[in-house]
C-alpha cells in the first residue's frame, strides 16, 4: 500500500493517492468553487490522499479555494524540464512552486499522443520537477494495438525505465484505451500490470482509466494499486468525493 508520499513535509503515513485530472476543463472560478466545496473532504477520508490537478490557469482559483489549511494538494498537469528559458507556452516548476502547486502530473497519453511528448521529455520534466520540490504523478501505458498485438509488457518495460526513482515521484498505470472510452482495465488485468510494473520499479502506482465512484473499490483492493488517477469522474464534485469515500474505507478495512 501506498505510503503517504508526495509532499515532502506530509507524514508517511499508510495512505492512497487519488488525483483528480481535470485536463482543460474548469477555468479559475469553477476551479475555485469546486475545491471550495472539498476543502475539508480529508477530514472524511483518513488514509486518503487528495489531490486535484487543474489546468495552469486554473491552479491560482483551486488554491485559492482551499485556503491555508486544506490538507488538498493541487498539481499542474505538465511542467517544463527548465527552471526557465525561452520556452513559449511552457511553465516552469518554480513557477509552480510559486503558487503554491504541490507536484505535477507527467507525460499523460494525451501529451505523448496530441504535443509530442517523448519517454525522453517526460524523464526531463520529471527529473526537473523533483529536484525543484515538486511531486510528481509520472503516466505509462499501452494502447490497444500495442495490448491486442501482446507489446504491453515491452511498451510499459520501455516507458517505466525512463522514469527515474524518487521518494517523491508515483506512477500512474493508464492503459490508453480505457482512458475516457468508459472501459475499464477489469480488477485482474489492472492488479496483473501493476505486479507487472512494481518488478520495474520501486515508486507507488496509481490506476487510471474510467475510474468511478461504481468501479473505484475493486480497483482499489487490489494489492498492486495504490490509488487512482481520475478524470472524468473528478469533474463533478459529488463523483469525486465518492471515490475518495471509497478509498478511505479500503483503506480503513
Ligand atoms: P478518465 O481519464 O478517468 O476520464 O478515463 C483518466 C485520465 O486521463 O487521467
Amino acid at each position: 500500500m501506498w505510503r503517504g508520499l508526495g509532499r515532502p513535509e506530509s507524514p508517511k503515513i499508510a495512505a492512497v493517492l487519488i488525483a483528480g485530472n481535470w485536463k482543460m476543463f474548469k477555468g479559475a472560478h469553477e476551479a475555485r468553487s469546486f475545491t471550495t466545496r472539498i476543502r475539508n473532504l480529508p477530514v472524511r477520508t483518513p488514509g486518503v490522499d487528495v489531490v486535484v490537478c487543474p489546468a495552469f490557469a486554473a491552479l491560482q482559483g483551486a488554491l485559492e479555494g482551499l485556503g491555508s489549511d486544506s490538507a488538498v494538494r493541487v498539481y499542474a498537469q505538465s511542467v517544463h524540464w527548465e527552471i526557465e528559458g525561452a520556452y513559449t507556452g511552457e511553465v516552469s516548476a518554480p513557477m509552480l512552486l510559486e503558487l503554491g502547486a504541490s507536484g505535477a502530473i507527467v507525460g499523460h497519453s494525451e501529451r505523448r499522443q496530441l504535443f509530442g511528448e517523448t519517454d525522453d521529455t517526460v524523464r526531463r520534466r520529471a527529473e526537473c520537477a523533483l529536484e525543484a520540490g515538486l511531486a510528481v504523478i509520472a503516466c505509462v501505458g499501452e494502447t490497444e494495438t500495442e495490448r491486442e498485438a501482446g507489446k504491453t509488457e515491452g511498451v510499459l518495460a520501455r516507458q517505466v525505465s525512463f522514469v527515474p526513482a524518487h521518494e517523491h515521484l508515483v506512477l500512474a498505470y493508464e492503459p490508453v484505451w480505457a482512458i475516457g472510452t468508459g472501459k475499464t482495465a477489469g480488477p485482474d488485468v489492472a492488479q496483473e500490470t501493476h505486479a507487472y510494473i512494481r518488478s520495474l520499479h520501486p515508486a507507488p502506482i496509481l490506476y487510471g482509466g474510467s475510474v468511478k465512484p461504481e468501479n473505484a473499490a475493486a480497483l482499489l483492493a487490489q494489492p498492486d494499486v495504490d490509488g487512482a488517477l481520475v478524470g472524468g469522474a473528478s469533474l463533478d464534485p459529488a463523483s469525486f468525493e465518492a471515490v475518495c469515500l471509497v478509498a478511505a474505507e479500503i483503506v480503513a478495512a
